[in-house]
């Protein structure tokens, strides 16, 4: 007899693995959709992460909202010729959908909640871009003010016609990784590079667990060919992000 209830329920679980998330306390995940794409940098992949309704939602909240993308310089965003897109922040549990978005996040990194900064969303058009650069920061002013960024997620909100992928210069994976030059940018040649695939979530670690930068975490977005790309961007701290922003506020 194969049919134990224990059994089915997982199969159940494993197949739908977003759907009983807040029922209870307990958040399922689904690990059988998770690949590891490079050991070094640690970059790891799970498809599906979001839903279509879900991704959909994320754009409509950042339309009309967009302003040119900055990069930081000392403690300021300034625009740079390096960063081309549009972007906008939301709000941590900015409303209901957000918030089970962070959750799952937390849940899939297994790193808390609080650490995480409020979600960036992106919008890379026709030529846009952002050249390889490190998430984390070297400068020791702003880690003291700001903590470091152990890891980044990236939620890819739609699909990407041509261009745009992910590239990673310095990954040892970029020379097992075969490409057509069908279907990926002269650009991603150039390293390990992951396609923007609607619903997918990339998550990739800054920071050795000595919270020494990963000097192979190294990455960028290649200009968009054809279509549109919409991201977004999930980093997360060393420290507690709530604490800063309630000390910002105080
Ligand atoms: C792809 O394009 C590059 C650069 O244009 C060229 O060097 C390479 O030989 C091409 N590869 C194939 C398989 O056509
Ligand atoms: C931190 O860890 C990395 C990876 O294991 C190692 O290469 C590096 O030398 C370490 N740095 C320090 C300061 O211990």
């Amino acid at each position: 007899m194969v049919s134990s209830p224990i059994i089915i329920f997982s199969l159940f679980i494993s197949f739908f693995p977003n759907l009983n998330a807040y029922k209870s306390d307990v958040l399922f995940i689904g690990p059988s959709h998770v690949t590891q794409l490079s050991s070094n940098p640690r970059i790891f992949l799970y498809k599906k992460f979001l839903t279509k309704d879900e991704s959909d939602h994320i754009i409509s909240l950042a339309k009309g909202k967009l302003k040119r993308s900055t990069v930081l310089n000392g403690k300021s965003g300034v625009i740079s010729s390096t960063r081309t897109s549009s972007s906008v922040f939301l709000s941590k549990n900015q409303d209901e959908i957000i918030t089970k978005i962070e959750h799952r996040i937390a849940a899939w990194t297994f790193l808390p909640i609080e650490n995480g900064e409020p979600m960036q969303v992106l919008r890379y058009e026709n030529g846009q871009k952002y050249d390889p650069h490190y998430d984390a920061f070297r400068n020791e002013d702003n880690i003291k003010l700001w903590g470091n960024r152990i890891a980044t997620v990236l939620l890819y909100l739609s699909n990407v016609g041509k261009g745009g992928e992910t590239i990673f210069p310095h990954s040892q994976a970029k020379h097992s990784q075969k490409k057509d030059n069908e279907s990926w940018s002269e650009c991603a040649m150039d390293g390990y590079s992951v396609k923007a695939v609607k619903g997918d979530a990339l998550l990739f670690f800054n920071l050795h667990l000595n919270k020494s930068i990963d000097m192979k975490s190294f990455h960028g977005s290649c200009p968009v060919i054809h279509g549109n790309k919409w991201t977004a961007t999930k980093w997360i701290n060393t420290i507690s992000f709530d604490n800063i922003l309630q000390k910002k506020n105080a």
